[in-house]
């Protein structure tokens, strides 16, 4: 315990934390995970958790695979470093984009890599901008996202997360950043019939369009199941509309799969299963599942024959295609092949989809939503959802609660959302289940 004690204090003195109120956590002690073992992690104490969020919606293939630490250790020893800048790269880059292209929906075979989610869509931002001027139409600048949307916490991608705790402190969005509805229907209280509520936000998007001009639009990023915003799961057909409209008014279409890619869904990613044909993709935490930072834009063929046609492409990160992390991401991609997204698709998915609906009635529950292995539920007070008020924080009452319990959620405003790893088994499941029922009572009592 005085271990515990002693980092809490040197994390005090000396760490900033991402997302935290410093005050909340010092008074309380900062929680310090050691170990990592399949769908479990262990903490200083000793007290182990399910981890119902995969770290942060990414460790996708479970906690201490062989395969992957084996693989990095590897080519840690052959090359730890070497660039892919001017002219020269590494043989784990260039497999790995070979294999993104072979997963990716058909356009997307060429691949710029980076450090994380937030860059990835940062690069896509700047291959979209010298996209337009190099097609004779720098006017399109402007950049269409959807609310409640997240794409990452740089000046440009929080502009387009768009979110006022995302935005406000840092005197954002930056101009020409515009927010359409996203369906979010309980959010705006229309949950009798979201597909209604979903045509609306699609007129609206297409009347914005029209008021900003189309020909002044460069493109809308979309997540195919919005995460971080409250796993926020589009009717049926409602993305290939979107789609269609941006198709038909010349708007790139970006499929930010940060989160929905790499089997969480149930199949490589969301945009081969719902034929989204994006432009570009952009994708981050499952591509290694966690073990080693690693991002990537892939962009289409006319994208990137502009591109490669029009000399230096001047933007790029020194550890982009880092041959370590490429090496983690080709054999977490082999595991996933190896049978993760078939069974995340035709077993657990739905097994967890139903286990989740299982909790449909429970009296904090006010919504059920999720799509194979990503989940929310919607909670509310005995008052019922006319009693919520802006500051009423159910969902970090709630996984403070878990957390308790040992289980790991994410509190999103009055949810909370899951996201377990594709390895979970049914025994682990049931575990879960039972820890989020006793902390839906717990926190009804
Ligand atoms: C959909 C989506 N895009 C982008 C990001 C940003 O990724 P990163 O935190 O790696 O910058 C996230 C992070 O949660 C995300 O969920």
């Amino acid at each position: 315990m005085a271990r515990t004690a002693a980092l809490q204090q040197l994390d005090q003195s000396h760490h900033l934390h991402p997302f935290t109120d410093h005050t909340e956590m010092h008074a309380q002690g900062t929680h310090i995970m050691v170990g990592g073992n399949g769908v479990f992690v262990q903490d200083e104490r000793g007290r182990q958790y399910l981890d119902g969020l995969s770290g942060l919606w990414c460790v996708n293939v479970g906690y201490g695979r062989t395969e992957i630490i084996d693989a990095v250790a590897a080519q840690l020893r052959q090359l730890a470093f070497y660039p892919s800048f001017f002219q020269t790269t590494t043989e784990p880059a260039i497999r790995l984009a070979e294999r993104l292209a072979k997963i990716a929906p058909p356009r997307l075979n060429r691949t710029i890599f980076c450090n994380s989610g937030s860059e990835a869509n940062e690069s896509a931002l700047k291959i979209i901008r010298a996209y337009w001027k190099l097609r004779d139409q720098p006017q399109r600048t402007k950049i269409l996202s959807r609310m409640y949307s997240y794409h990452g916490v740089t000046l440009a991608t929080a502009s387009m997360s768009g979110g006022p705790e995302y935005c406000l402190p840092f005197d954002l969005p930056l101009p020409g950043f515009i927010q359409v509805p996203g369906p979010y229907a309980y959010g705006a209280d229309q949950e009798s019939d979201p597909a209604r509520y979903g045509k609306w936000c699609l007129e609206e998007t297409a009347r914005t369009i029209e008021r900003e001009g189309a020909e002044t639009i460069a493109a809308i990023f979309i997540e195919p199941v919005q995460g971080p915003g409250g796993v926020i799961v589009p009717p049926e057909g409602h993305l290939a509309e979107l789609r269609a409209l941006c198709r038909a008014r010349e708007i790139l279409f970006v499929a930010d799969e940060v989160v929905t890619g790499f089997g969480r869904l149930g199949a490589w990613f969301a945009s081969n299963r719902w034929s989204l044909d994006p432009d570009l993709m952009t994708l981050a935490k499952g591509l290694t599942s966690g073990y080693l930072p690693l991002g990537a834009t892939m962009v289409s063929d006319e994208i990137a024959d502009v591109l490669c046609r029009s000399g230096i492409f001047a933007h790029g990160f020194t550890a982009a295609g880092h041959p370590a992390s490429c090496a983690a991401a080709l054999a977490n991609i082999e595991l996933l092949d190896n049978g993760l997204n078939v069974r995340a698709r035709a077993d657990l998915g739905p097994h967890f989809q139903q286990r989740l609906q299982g909790l449909a009635q429970h009296p904090a529950v006010a919504e059920v939503r999720g799509l194979y292995l990503m989940g929310a539920l919607e909670l509310v007070p005995r008052g019922g959802k006319a009693e919520l008020s802006s500051t009423s924080q159910l969902g970090t009452r709630a996984a403070t609660i878990a957390r308790e319990k040992g289980l790991i959620v994410r509190g999103i405003r009055n949810s909370i959302a899951l996201a377990p790893p594709l390895t979970t088994t049914y025994a682990e499941m049931d575990e879960l289940f039972a820890m989020l029922r006793q902390t839906l009572d717990a926190l009804w009592e």
